[in-house]
């Protein structure tokens, strides 16, 4: 599949955000915690949502959805296996807790998704470790059982893993006793699937220090619950208006809490913005000027955020630098940048301040954009989700026609992409 984009064309008005891939897909695993009904509402219609979807009939849900309301209930685990089903997402890891907790052994593929970096999982499964689990490594997939059941654990991450804080917390609620994990993430879509596990029936809480503790209790019951609106798509479309010259978007729904930290380099760039009751008000009137930073975990500059800022970076005046810490392979989109026109290098040392796993590893986590670069239209195919986003931003605001292949990648996370952007003008065709 492929889209054509005409760039270089005016973008404004209101554009609303859909409910959040990384949340969504989260509370879908939550429902598995129980047998009783999970109803959502604002829930996103992406391709990472019908891989979930897929897999999760194939042990035992049921699913329906209709437009933004899904209806899950897996009234009985009936497969303790999950079949990669040819296309696997990071989700299926996740579901190690529920299925133990509900079955008493579990089967998950090693992990799919973006080629953004080397993916471990030392972290989930220490953590599984820690509360029971004997993991045993097959050619293709992780077999794990509970010999003694899951016991509360005290829990310390070598780094505040999103999906390793999942895992755990997932593997915790039903778990005899009570755990405590240090160093946790505590992203926003973290402390969404806290409140729905607690409308759940789970005790669960936040301690200071990123410490999250859970007391196991012996049921989880059903829930209804609104997807919230997703942070990457907000942060995407802020860096579209100020890259399309000064004119307004609104983004509909987009949560300032979620955002702080994006505002403030948003800002500094030279764009403005304007919160409102219903959502925040993009846009730039005067030039762009270079900035430096530093993506890290929660409440950091997040690194899904940095793709579409690069393309801002582009046409910022000066030298801006980027340094990656939270993946060590998150700058394959620049090789394509470079050919539609920008200037970006990118280098193994760390430039910046932040302290850095990848220092000294020989991995490209650093970029140096020297700005401003008219960008023009080329013909590109998307390597993953959140660089695709970049692809189509810069081919936004490019002077001429660009193709963009492997669009399924963009919809693994982001709604009707095309249509939407239609409607703040682009002239933008899917070619299926
Ligand atoms: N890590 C380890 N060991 C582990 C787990 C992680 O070394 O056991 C390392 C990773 O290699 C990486 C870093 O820790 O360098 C961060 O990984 P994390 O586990 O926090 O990320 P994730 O759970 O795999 C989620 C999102 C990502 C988002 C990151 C960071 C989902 C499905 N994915 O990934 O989103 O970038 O958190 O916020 O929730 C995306 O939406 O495009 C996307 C990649």
């Amino acid at each position: 599949m492929k889209l054509i984009i005409n760039g270089g064309k005016a973008l404004n008005g209101e554009i609303k955000l859909q409910g959040s891939k990384n949340a969504a897909t989260k509370m879908m695993v939550a429902s598995l915690l129980t047998d009783e009904e999970c109803i959502f509402e604002n829930f996103p219609q992406i391709g990472d949502v019908e891989i979930t979807a897929e897999f999760f009939r194939s042990i035992g849900s049921e699913i329906n959805i209709n437009g933004s309301i899904a209806v899950l209930k897996t009234s009985e685990i009936k497969n303790f296996k999950v079949e990669s089903l040819g296309r696997v997402n990071r989700i299926p890891i996740l579901t190690l807790g529920p299925l133990l907790a509900r079955f008493g052994k579990a089967q998950v593929p090693f992990l799919g998704g973006d080629k953004i970096g080397n993916r471990p999982v030392d972290i989930h499964l220490t953590a599984l470790k820690a509360l029971g689990a004997q993991i045993e490594t097959q050619e293709n997939s992780f077999l794990v059982s509970i010999p003694n059941g899951l016991k509360g654990a005290k829990i310390n991450f070598r780094y505040p893993s999103v999906g390793a804080t999942e895992n755990a917390i997932f593997a915790a609620v039903l778990a005899k006793g009570r755990t405590t994990i240090k160093n946790a993430a505590v992203e926003p879509e973290i402390i969404d699937l806290i409140e729905m596990l607690q409308n759940m029936g789970a005790i669960i809480g936040l301690g200071t220090d990123r410490t999250i503790y859970i007391d196991g209790v012996k049921k989880l019951g059903g829930v209804r619950r609104k997807v919230m609106p997703d942070r990457n798509e907000a942060a995407s479309f802020a860096c579209l208006a100020a890259a399309n010259k000064g004119n307004k978007i609104k983004i509909k729904e987009a949560i300032h809490n979620h955002l702080i930290t994006f505002l403030n380099e948003f800002r500094r760039v030279g764009g403005e913005y304007r919160v409102e009751n219903d959502g925040i008000i993009f846009w730039r009137s005067n030039g762009l000027s270079a900035i430096e930073l530093e993506t890290d975990t929660h409440p950091g500059f997040m690194t899904d955020w940095q793709q579409p800022f690069a393309i801002l970076l582009t046409q910022a005046d000066g030298i801006s630098i980027i340094h990656e810490t939270v993946y060590d392979n998150r700058f394959s989109y620049v090789k394509d940048l470079n050919f539609m026109g920008a200037n970006i290098k990118v280098f193994s040392k760390c430039l910046g301040e932040l302290p850095c796993r990848f220092n000294g590893e020989g991995q490209y986590h650093s970029a140096v954009i020297s700005g401003l670069t008219p960008l023009s239209g080329k013909n590109i195919k998307v390597p993953d989700l959140r660089a695709g986003m970049a692809h189509l931003t810069a081919a936004l605001i490019a002077q001429g026609e660009s193709v963009i292949e492997g669009v399924e990648e963009i919809d693994r996370g982001y709604e009707r992409i095309d249509e939407r952007l239609k409607n703040l003008g682009a002239d933008i065709n899917r070619i299926i």
